[in-house]
């Protein structure tokens, strides 16, 4: 049976009672007799607890900021005096003491008051300090010993969101040793507010340039953390990343799959999307309940949205009018504006904005609204919902608004040739196969789509991708696209990204 109980404080204490999580870390920090360890966010004494019954030869600091789990642990272990206790914000703590080892469950997201997250912001430049995993991890780096090991439980989030670049640029300055990664449901009871957690462990040293490292995955139960130790660490074993290939990626993603071809063309240091289009977001008026209309086929936000009356449709095409950028002075002043839901390669004109020249004078100046990328506004480019339904999908601008839950794409000068082969590519499955790598949950966000290696085939191909994208946008208009008629679009894509 897996003694499995987590509890819950104001500082973010969720308990690593479990005893073949808390083996394993414990096993991976590889204490030696006469160390000095450090439990800098101690709780309950989890760790503790199991360097004592690993009968561990060691000396040991915990520190933690709430008085009552700092009098607990003075009782608890107060006939050990190879245990220290301190009262201490580990996040802010100036010490010139360092350690051989540090193991921790730091809290994930804490509260900090907003005098707190300044002060955070200035002891950790370039760290997202809001996420006080990533502050415990690199105070604590500091704090070791030339050599020493570090062992966090932390969540995964680490890996590839875009404000954990820092972050990574960090962790790279140093050995790590392995990541095994696991659903947070091992912890039954708790909402973590994250999915999937991992178990980093770091060695203080430089690496070489060609340092590797391996991720574990696909854990049964917290019972499979036994097999880490023993040669069926193998089994788990789905990926090596190398610092290589770390160091060339500008955001120093730790991008992984299990599939062979994924795995390869990270490897490659492909340009990507934004090498070919500009990636931008779109417009918010800033009371979209006032100034947003639509009309009789749109299905949702029926009491929040008035209907459109046909008549006040602007209906010229807006790259025409010689200054659509500072609104419309006829009556018929809305215009169609591009939002989310996932429609593949056309999107009807089903929401308009108002576009008269006084409101956009004020979409201008109102702090609420978001003016931006206005150069891309009626320009011809592609669409992507920020959000995912069941895969990422692109449809044609067409020179219309499109607003802040889509991600424009635009192609570059001399690059517009792309353009349908591009319509081509956000609708195939190898494109979602690699978003979901990027960045696994449904989210879309421009930081992610920019960073799509994009394989470009001879200009045959190109061609004939457009062609086949031509027929599917027509197809499309007509409302009678199905998913079977995407399977020649994804084979050109297999063939282009060499997936088998
Ligand atoms: C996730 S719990 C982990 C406790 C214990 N390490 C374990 O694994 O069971 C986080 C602990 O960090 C402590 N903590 C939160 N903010 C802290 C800070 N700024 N400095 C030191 N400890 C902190 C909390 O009081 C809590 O005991």
């Amino acid at each position: 049976m897996v003694a499995v109980a987590k509890k819950r404080d104001e500082f973010q204490a969720f308990y690593t009672n479990c005893n073949h999580i808390t083996a394993y870390m414990i096993a991976m920090l590889d204490c030696k007799d006469g160390m000095t360890i450090l439990e800098p966010c101690a709780g309950n004494g989890a760790f503790i607890d199991e360097i004592i019954r690993q009968q561990c030869n060691v000396y040991i600091t915990a520190i933690d900021i709430n008085h009552e789990s700092i009098s607990n642990l003075k009782k608890k272990y107060s006939n050990r005096t190879n245990i220290s206790i301190q009262h201490a914000d580990f996040s802010l703590l100036n010490s010139a003491v360092s350690y051989d080892r540090i193991i921790a469950n730091p809290p994930y997201g804490a509260y900090q008051t907003s005098e707190k997250k300044m002060q955070l912001k200035v002891a950790y430049p370039g760290i997202y300090a809001k996420e006080t995993y990533g502050v415990f991890l690199i105070r604590a780096i500091e704090l070791l010993k030339p050599n020493g090991r570090l062992v966090f439980i932390i969540p995964d989030t680490f890996l590839n969101l875009h404000m954990h670049q820092g972050l990574r640029k960090k962790l790279l300055n140093y050995k790590i040793d392995s990541i095994a990664l696991f659903p947070s449901k091992f912890f039954p009871g708790i909402n973590f507010g994250y999915a999937g957690l991992s178990i980093i462990s770091i060695k203080k040293e430089a690496p070489e340039n060609n340092w590797r490292f391996p991720i574990y995955k696909g854990f049964n139960s917290s019972e499979d953390f036994s097999c880490l130790l023993t040669q069926q660490k193998n089994k788990f074993e789905i990926a090596q990343l190398n610092y290589n290939r770390l160091q060339k990626n500008p955001s120093k993603s730790f991008f992984f799959s299990t599939e062979l071809w994924i795995s390869n063309l990270f490897e490659q240091n492909l340009p990507t999307i934004e090498y070919f289009c500009n990636v931008v977001t779109g417009f918010y008026s800033g009371n979209d309940a006032l100034n947003l209309r639509r009309t009789e086929l749109v299905t949702y936000g029926l009491k929040k949205y008035q209907e459109i009356d046909s008549q006040m449709i602007c209906s010229g095409d807006q790259e025409m009018n010689p200054s659509p950028l500072n609104g419309i002075r006829d009556d018929k002043c809305w215009i169609p504006i591009v939002k989310g839901g996932n429609k593949r390669f056309y999107k009807p004109s089903e929401w308009f904005m108002d576009w008269n020249e006084k409101t956009v004078a004020n979409y201008k100046i109102d702090k609420k609204a978001r003016f931006q990328n206005s150069n891309f506004y009626f320009k011809q480019g592609i669409a992507i919902p920020m959000v995912s339904s069941t895969s990422i999908t692109g449809s044609l601008l067409n020179r219309r608004l499109f607003d802040q839950s889509i991600v424009g794409v635009f192609p570059r000068q001399g690059q517009e040739h792309l353009l349908m082969f591009f319509l081509g590519f956000f609708n195939s499955k190898v494109c979602n196969s690699i978003i979901r790598t990027i960045n696994s949950s449904t989210n879309n966000s421009s930081n992610y789509i920019k960073k799509i290696p994009i394989l470009i085939p001879s200009n045959e191909v190109i061609c004939k991708t457009a062609d086949l994208v031509d027929d599917l946008y027509k197809l499309a208009t007509e409302r009678k696209i199905i998913e079977s008629d995407l399977q020649m679009l994804n084979e050109i894509f297999d063939t282009i990204y060499s997936v088998r």
